[in-house]
Formats: C-alpha cells, structure tokens, sequence
C-alpha cells in the first residue's frame, strides 16, 4: 500500500544518446555506467481510492505540470501492470540539482519504479524493475544496479535491461564539477530526438558503440584505469559532436566545461590520471582513481575557482523498504526494518 525507494544518480561511461523506440524508449545503442554515492533521490509512493487522480508532490509542493504529467503517465503504466486502476500520491525529493545534467531523472525514476511497484504489490525481479525504470527514463534503467552497469539495448520492451557488471576490477570515483546547477536548456529527450533526426553524425556514433562497449568492458575486466579513462573521455566527446551536427545544434557545453576539459587535461601531465565526462548539461565529471580524488579535487579547485567541486565514490543499488527486491551485492537491497526509512 505505501512503499519508499531510494536510488543514487549514474553517469554514463558508454553513453545512451538516442532512442530507436520512442514510446517504449528503446536505445539506439548499449550503454554503461557508474552508480554514484551522492545525490540521492527518495520517494514515497502511497495508493489512493480508485476515483482519485495521481498526487505528485517534489519537496512537499506540486510537482511542475510536465514532470507531474510524466509521472502520472508511469503510474498508469504500473497499475496497469498490477490490474487495478487505483490512483497514487508520490512524494519525492533529490538531494542533488534536478535537470541539471547530474542524472535527477535516473535517480528519480529508478526510485519511483521501486517505490511504485512495491506500493502496488508487483514482485518484480531486478530485470523487471530495470525495465520498468526504463519506461520512465532511459539511464533510469541502470540505476536499479550498484557500481558499474550495462544496458543492454536490445530490440524490444523485454529484451531491453539493465544488469550488474559483475567482473570490473577499478576502484573509480567521480569528481563532480559544478559549473551550473540550473535546470537545461533543451530535455535530454527532445535533444536526442533532434540528434537522430538531423546529426549526420548520428550514424558514426551509432555504428561505432559496440567495439567502444566491447574495449570499455575489456578495460575494466584488466583493471586498466587508463584505458577505461582514455575511452570514457573519447565517448563524451563524440555525443556531444553528435548533437553538435544536430540542425539546429545541441550544445550544453559552455566555456566553463571546456575550461574545466582543460584543468583535466592538464592534472594528466602532471601525473594525476583524470578523465572528463559531460552528459546534457554543462557540468563537468572527472573520473579518477578512488584513492586520489580528493587530490583531483583539491587540483581542479585551484585550476577553476568558484566552481563547487563534489567527490562522489561508487554508490549502491536502489532499495525499497517493506518490500523483498534484493540481489546479493551490487542489485537492489532491501532495507525493511526499524531503520527503514518511511
Ligand atoms: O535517461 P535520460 O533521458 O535522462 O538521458 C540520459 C542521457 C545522458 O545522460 C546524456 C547519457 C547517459 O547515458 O546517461
């Protein structure tokens, strides 16, 4: 009846940028991920009465129309899937910046599919609930899992999930450059869409995924960070010229991520090994060595003052309390119990 989730952000090393399903948001291409320690989102969800409509409330307010809407559509989906038509109320917060580019929608959507389905009395496996998170969000799907994931992109609403990367062997944390916490310009989703539709890069970037995933799972099976950090970088790089020769241009980038591109850059000739990585915003995200970010830290904050620097070492799966979804190790947990949160 009532349910709470929580799940953590994840930033993509392999990135998702465009979708070859738009209503059941299939990706063109497979992906992988880190899941953070930061920024978490909870959410509640409690059922209502048959004849009520959804309640969706972000910080104890109404949540803004369209993301209210969004929400509310997923619900449809899960009480479908329960057989009921019962209505819900959602209560959520983040902890970090929503629609900043720092995967709200991940965290919020993994965390409302665990919630949501638990609440309307669905046993869902991780599979299942990697699915659904999904429909609500694409990198959502990978937030189910803990440490490195992969989505798989398959060809349809089954054979599209997120699992565990099992076999990786780094120790990687992510410094997180603030360059801008406002909410961006243009959504992920309409963005990616424009890329598909006008970017003659977008068939390159595509066609090029899979020998990127196969090296990058390679990488992290040798434990060679380098490589890892060489091709995570690469890959940002090429999305981002992807949108770039969408018409018109996508361009989150601003001249504070390329300055911070810069401070990277320049903390590797100095023998630290830090590589960048931008999702659909301006922030800059710097993958190092667990055992050096705070000197990747200190070093990028005395190369870009002002910019608010956050160090974010590998997070968990997400977990839902009064409810069973629960993998040993880096899956969903349960956290039922008197310290669960409600
Ligand atoms: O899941 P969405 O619609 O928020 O898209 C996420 C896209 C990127 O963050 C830019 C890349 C990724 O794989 O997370």
């Amino acid at each position: 009846m009532s349910a709470t989730a929580i799940a953590f952000p994840n930033i993509a090393l392999i990135k998702y940028w465009g979708k070859r399903d738009e209503a059941l948001i299939i990706p063109q291409t497979s992906s992988l991920s880190l899941t953070l320690a930061v920024y978490p989102t909870t959410t509640t969800v409690s059922l209502l009465s048959e004849s009520a409509p959804h309640e969706v409330l972000q910080d104890g307010a109404p949540m803004p129309q369209a993301a209210a809407a969004k929400v509310a559509r997923f619900l449809d989906h899960v009480a479908e899937l329960a057989g009921t038509t019962r209505a819900a109320r959602v209560e959520t917060s983040n902890a970090g910046p929503t629609g900043a580019g720092l995967a709200s929608s991940a965290s919020g959507f993994a965390a409302l599919a665990a919630a949501a389905s638990a609440a309307y009395g669905l046993d869902l496996s991780p599979r299942d609930l990697s699915r659904l998170a999904r429909r609500g969000s694409g990198s959502a799907s990978r937030s189910i899992f803990g440490g490195f994931a992969v989505w798989n992109a398959g060809s349809d609403d089954l054979t599209s999930y997120a699992e565990p990367v099992d076999d990786a062997r780094i120790d990687a944390a992510m410094v997180l450059g603030i360059v801008n916490a406002g909410a961006k310009p243009i959504s992920s989703r309409d963005a990616m869409r424009r890329t598909v539709e006008t970017s003659p890069y977008n068939a390159p970037w595509v066609a090029t995924n899979p020998t990127e995933l196969a090296f990058m799972r390679d990488a992290l099976r040798r434990g060679d960070f380098t490589a890892v950090g060489e091709i995570s970088e690469r890959n940002a790089l090429r999305m981002h010229a992807a949108m770039l020769g969408a018409v018109p241009p996508v361009r989150y980038l601003t001249a504070g991520s390329m300055a911070l591109l810069d401070a990277v850059a320049e903390l590797r000739n100095t023998g630290l090994e830090a590589y960048a990585t931008m999702d659909a915003g301006p922030n800059v995200k710097t993958l190092c060595r667990s055992a050096e970010a705070a000197s990747v830290r200190d070093a990028l904050a005395a190369a870009a003052p002002g910019i608010e620097f956050v160090i974010a070492e590998a997070g968990p799966g997400v977990s839902v309390s009064d409810h069973g979804v629960s993998v040993s190790g880096q899956g969903p947990t349960a956290i039922a119990g008197p310290g669960a949160p409600r």
